[in-house]
């Protein structure tokens, strides 16, 4: 019998309440482990504000979005003594193992932390897909779905007023979510972060589409994506863990695609919209699956560790290796999704 903590820190994600329940469900009848909820991020462990998790206090959470617990971008590495705070309340409250479950912010603190030599395993969590490691993480498929019903619905208005249509979606420096869902929707050009675009490419493209007799065009684009020679588009402000807040790509496509091609341009920034709501069942199982296997790993003693998805097998991989880089987009993929465009 041991003591688990969990938080949810980073961006939120639809499935972090199915990762949860399905923690306190093995922990609890699985091994009779105690299973202590901190909340907000690492802010819970800062400011030592818990909630035991009980199979009551679970209950029904499977298909909601977000996260019971809440989150926060709060860096205990990034304020003195706060990284202290955070051991002193994992003593305090007798914590044998922790389950953080974010994206590479906060399993990063969670690698240091385990450096120190706190007993943890993580969970691999954001919709941007963006975590070596692991083919996918939850929350991912459900952007995905999101975007894609979205591209749907753009797709008629575009026909109907003969437009071209510029779609933002978030994915940070990955163009996972862009080109899945401009897949998925039948997007005609598909613009990256990986790959710095050219926009008279872009209006070419676009050109040539409407001179074969088509009369409307979608344009998915990431939020991360930059023309060639250009940069982000960005806000000055950054968070605890130094990162720009993308955003706004989408308005600067709508001037130059209309100023050059003469064709009435619309643009949509999906943003948070993208991460609220209802997990698909994908995500569910996906979530439920790591929140298993992350009380197996703690009750086998096998710290420092990330669950991860690898091929139908949930495996575990050091956090050391998750965390030295990104996952970018596969070029292969890529390739496959450039055969549809205009
Ligand atoms: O990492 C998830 C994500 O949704 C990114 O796609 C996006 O750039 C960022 O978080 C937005 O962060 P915030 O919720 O702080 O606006």
């Amino acid at each position: 019998m041991a003591r688990i903590g969990v938080l949810t820190g980073g961006g939120d994600c639809p499935g972090l309440n199915a990762v949860i329940r399905a923690i306190v469900r093995r922990g609890i009848d699985g091994y009779g482990h105690s299973i202590c909820g901190f909340r907000n991020g690492w802010a819970g462990l800062v400011r030592s504000d818990r909630v035991e998790l009980t199979q009551a206090n679970t209950a029904g959470i499977l298909h909601r979005g977000g996260t019971i617990l809440g989150t926060s971008r709060t860096n205990p590495y990034g304020v003195d003594g706060a990284a202290q705070a955070v051991k002193r309340t994992l003593a305090l409250e007798g914590i044998d193992a922790l389950i953080p479950i974010g994206g590479e912010d906060t399993l990063g603190v969670a690698r240091r932390l385990d450096l120190e030599g706190i007993h943890l395993v993580g969970v691999p969590k954001t919709i941007d897909n963006d975590l070596a490691g692991t083919d996918f993480t939850f929350g991912f498929n459900t952007a995905v779905q999101v975007a894609t019903d979205a591209i749907d619905r753009l797709h008629t208005t575009a026909e109907s007023h003969h437009r071209v249509m510029v779609v933002e979606v978030m994915g940070r420096t990955a163009g996972w979510i862009a080109t899945y869902s401009g897949m998925a929707g039948g997007a005609d050009v598909v613009l990256v972060p990986e790959r710095a675009f050219d926009i008279s490419d872009v209006c070419s493209r676009i050109q040539r589409r409407h001179d074969s007799g088509r009369t409307f065009s979608i344009v998915v684009v990431a939020e991360g994506a930059k023309p060639q020679g250009g940069g982000q588009v960005a806000r000055e402000e950054r968070d605890a863990f130094g990162h720009v807040r993308l955003g706004g790509i989408a308005v600067e496509l709508e001037k130059e695609i209309e100023r050059r091609t003469g064709f009435e341009t619309r643009m949509t920034i999906l943003g948070h919209v993208q991460r609220g709501g209802t997990p698909t069942a994908y995500d569910r199982v996906l979530a439920t699956r790591f929140g298993v296997a992350a009380v197996d790993a703690v009750a086998q003693g096998d710290f420092g560790q990330m669950v991860a998805l690898r091929g139908p097998d949930i495996v575990r991989v050091a956090l050391e290796d998750a965390l030295r880089e990104p996952k970018l987009l596969d070029p292969a993929l890529f390739e496959a999704a450039q055969v549809f465009f205009g």
